[in-house]
């Protein structure tokens, strides 16, 4: 099973209710600049370099200015120039290890170094106050440098701040709802998944992307910050120092890759990324045919007579989605017996298939918490010790559409055996819905539960989760697609062939298109 979208948008009024209730309660950071710049920043001593890279111990300069917390004394540099167009820099602190993107998640590329010379761009520093800097080997032009702002380095928060040219060309740093070229002028980019109803503008949304490529006339680079952790990307122009990018972090380790990208073509540095983040999943070729998916079908007729419609308007659908609408009370791995009944979507499924159509549902990876009352994705679950724990043992609680659920541990040894299970029993062709993708949402995870989410019971009942039907159950025998016409793109061919058709005009020429202007298929199906 194929999914063509992986990120996803709920639409209803509820929800909205809900994130308008959340957004009340956030707080941003306010630090004066001066502040951080007063930092003392590190020294750089014990400086080896070899022939493709160099080790370093960063010692803390001066008086600790310990702003978010107390500053690391003692960080270790490492820089590895990994193939020539590209350049690896690890600060981690020196005297402990702290979390990293596991392997597992991210997996890194094959450990290779090439001599530093051969690199199209070169690391630079200066040792006290350490900073540092890239540069294109070809133009000696600074593509990222350090040196007006120190680092600073406390457990939870990183900062470090590059200057950037007047009216930079900056893209990524995604998801956002900033113009594809990003505005440099007091801009804060937040990086830290949520389910964000709406899309709002300006906000952080479902995923994140800590890189950017930087445009300019004499090339193309690109930089990733590897790290999962919550983070504020800050584009200003109007500060001491001139326009700069910040990156403003609360976790995790410095673990840069600087990307050469190229003079020229600025498609490059995309490459020279995915040689490290990976190539994208090939999409399914039907993923690119029209598909219709909303929330809100009532019930299985519903659903039945807009693929109908489609057919009878001569619109060739190529796959049919349904939302949450079709699961008995919002439990995932169900259906609704009354509204969406096991047999009546297998004859919905088997008509897709018929007409060379595709059906998609929605996952929503929260499992209701149901104990004791024989619901099998649930206690399965338990069974595999898979679900997210409390710090005291028991299983974390959470709210979401079915009411108090729990939430899959994605890092368990089990969760494939689990997670697999269910999808083969659910989504079993033979006996029961046979799709062919799989929308997920509220992967975020998203939690209704406000915090500290003492009573989740409570906040189900007070945020009426799962939300009541709101129509009558249909006939479970209503009569669905009894005037359909087929719409596939094939079947429409057949239907209009307007090359061929079935009565053939009296052309001295022979076929209408033979020495003429070639007559377009103006079917539908080319569309
Ligand atoms: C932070 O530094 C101060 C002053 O040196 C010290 O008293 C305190 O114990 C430190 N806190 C932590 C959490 O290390
Ligand atoms: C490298 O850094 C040193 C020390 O800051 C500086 O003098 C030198 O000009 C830099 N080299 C390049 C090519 O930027
Ligand atoms: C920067 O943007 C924030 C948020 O939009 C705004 O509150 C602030 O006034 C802006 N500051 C400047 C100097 O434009
Ligand atoms: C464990 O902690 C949760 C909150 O995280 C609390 O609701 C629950 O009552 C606790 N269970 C026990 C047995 O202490
Ligand atoms: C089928 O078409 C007929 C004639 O247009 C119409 O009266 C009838 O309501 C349609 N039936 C369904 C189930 O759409």
């Amino acid at each position: 099973m194929t999914a063509p979208t992986s990120s996803s948008r709920r639409f209803s009024f509820l929800k909205a209710f809900i994130v308008v209730a959340l957004a009340q309660s956030s707080v941003a950071a306010v630090v004066d600049p001066a502040v951080l710049d007063a930092c003392p920043g590190y020294s750089a001593t014990n400086v080896k370099t070899s022939r493709s890279g160099l080790t370093a111990q960063l010692v803390l300069r001066g008086l600790a200015c310990n702003v978010f917390g107390n500053d690391t004394e003692r960080l270790s540099l490492s820089v590895v120039y990994e193939t020539r167009n590209r350049i690896h820099l690890k600060i981690t602190d020196a005297s402990q290890a702290r979390y990293e993107v596991p392997e597992s998640v991210f997996p890194r590329p094959q450990a290779q170094s090439v001599p530093s010379r051969s690199s199209n761009i070169q690391f630079n520093y200066t040792v006290s106050p350490f900073s540092f800097s890239i540069y294109r080997t070809s133009t000696r032009e600074v593509l990222f440098s350090t040196s007006s702002h120190p680092i600073i380095f406390e457990p939870q928060y990183l900062r470090v701040k590059t200057r950037l040219p007047a009216n930079a060309n900056i893209y990524g740093l995604g998801e956002h709802t900033n113009p594809f070229r990003l505005p440099t002028d007091n801009t804060t980019l937040t990086l830290w998944s949520r389910d964000a109803y709406g899309i709002p503008v300006g906000t952080n949304l479902y995923g994140n992307h800590p890189v950017y490529f930087e445009h300019r006339t004499t090339g193309t680079h690109g930089v990733l910050l590897l790290n999962s952790n919550g983070m504020d990307v800050k584009l200003s122009s109007g500060e001491p120092g001139g326009p700069a990018l910040e990156y403003n972090v609360i976790g995790g380790v410095l673990d840069f890759y600087f990307f050469a990208g190229s003079e020229n073509d600025p498609t490059q540095v995309a490459r020279q990324y995915a040689e490290v983040a990976g190539l994208p999943a090939e999409v399914p070729y039907w993923g690119f045919g029209f598909h219709q998916c909303r929330f809100g079908y009532k019930d299985f007729v519903d659903v039945a007579s807009v693929i109908s419609r489609y057919a009878a308007a001569g619109i060739p659908l190529e796959t049919m989605w349904t939302d949450i609408d079709y699961m008995d009370r919002r439990r995932i791995f169900t259906l609704d017996p009354d509204y969406f009944p096991l047999p009546r979507m297998r004859e919905i499924v088997q008509y897709l298939h018929n007409h060379d159509q595709k059906y998609i549902v929605m996952t929503d990876p929260a499992v209701p918490y149901l104990p004791d009352e024989g619901y099998t994705p649930y206690d399965h679950g338990k069974e595999l010790d898979i679900w997210l724990k409390a710090a005291n043992g028991s299983e974390s609680l959470g709210v979401v559409w079915p009411g108090v659920t729990v939430f899959p541990d994605w890092f368990h040894p089990n969760i494939q055996q689990y997670w697999t299970d269910e999808f083969l029993s659910f989504y079993s062709p033979e006996t029961g819905l046979d799709i062919d993708g799989v929308w997920i949402d509220m992967n975020e995870p998203a939690n209704f539960c406000n915090l500290p989410c003492d009573n989740p019971f409570e906040q189900a009942i007070e945020q009426n989760m799962p939300p009541p039907r709101t129509t009558l159950p249909p006939d479970p025998n209503a009569p669905i697609f009894v005037n359909a016409t087929s719409s596939s793109s094939s079947e429409l061919k057949k239907r209009e062939d307007l090359l061929n058709p079935p009565y053939a005009i009296n052309n001295a020429a022979g076929p209408i298109s033979s020495r003429t202007a070639f007559v377009r298929a103006y079917t539908l199906s080319s569309l």
